[in-house]
């Protein structure tokens, strides 16, 4: 190898060792913590995450939510609840790249296909079991039975699902590399979306006829 291309090398290297740190999940604290001061967002001021509050007027509250603690209602047509504890429900979240949901399946109840743009989620199995899957870009399902006391991942930004195996309640816990991982399920993107989705392009995308288009659109409230 002449030198040049081993220069080269060497840079590139040098280059993907500071970027990966970056392309790793949320960008790194730069204190102990940055309480959100959700007020803030009030005015005209807009970041990327939250502005901190003041240290003086942080209490131990601010790292502390039961909001996980209570099952989610699953009395809906897929039969799931999510309940997320991510930075907009627990404010000492904010900067430190970590968030939590909850998850409550009725029997054979389904958590339908959606990916997490900005988070990898590790799923823990606490009661039942569950037919989990993801799916690469490259178009290859992984999928297996998780029981009781099992886990499994779901790399970043890849559509995933759970379903309940058994005919009695299930429920999981999740973890997330982000403080507010975000959450597209894909039926809603496609069928819920406001303004929404224009007909002929799911008549051509998903090569079904556009009274089945509609017709699933009518099952999809808008999101917003
Ligand atoms: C489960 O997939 C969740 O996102 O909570
Ligand atoms: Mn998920």
């Amino acid at each position: 190898m002449t030198g040049l291309p081993a220069v080269l090398l060497a840079a590139c290297a040098a280059l993907l060792a500071l970027a990966s740190p970056l392309l790793a999940g949320d960008p790194d604290m730069l204190q102990d913590f940055c309480v959100a001061h959700y007020k803030s967002l009030e005015g005209p001021l807009r970041l990327n995450g939250f502005p901190c509050k003041r240290p003086e007027n942080v209490t131990a509250n601010d790292f502390f939510s039961d909001v996980l603690s209570r099952p989610g209602n699953t009395s809906n047509p897929v039969g799931s609840a999510v309940k997320m504890a991510n930075v907009e429900k627990v404010s000492g979240l904010n900067t430190l790249g970590v968030s939590m949901s909850r998850v409550d399946y009725a029997p054979w109840g389904l958590n339908p296909p959606h990916t997490h743009p900005r988070a990898t989620e590790i799923i823990y199995v606490l009661e039942g079991s569950l037919d989990v899957a993801f799916v690469t870009t490259g178009g290859n399902l992984y999928a297996r039975t998780v029981c009781k006391g099992g886990l499994f991942v779901f790399p970043r930004g890849l559509v995933h699902y759970q379903k309940n195996t058994g005919g009695a309640p299930a429920v999981a816990i999740s973890a997330f590399n982000s403080q507010l991982p975000g959450t597209q399920s894909l039926a809603m993107a496609l069928f819920g979306a406001s303004p929404p989705v224009p007909t002929d392009v799911l008549v051509r995308a998903l090569q079904i006829d556009g009274g089945v288009v509609e017709a699933i659109k009518s099952k999809f409230a808008p999101m917003n």
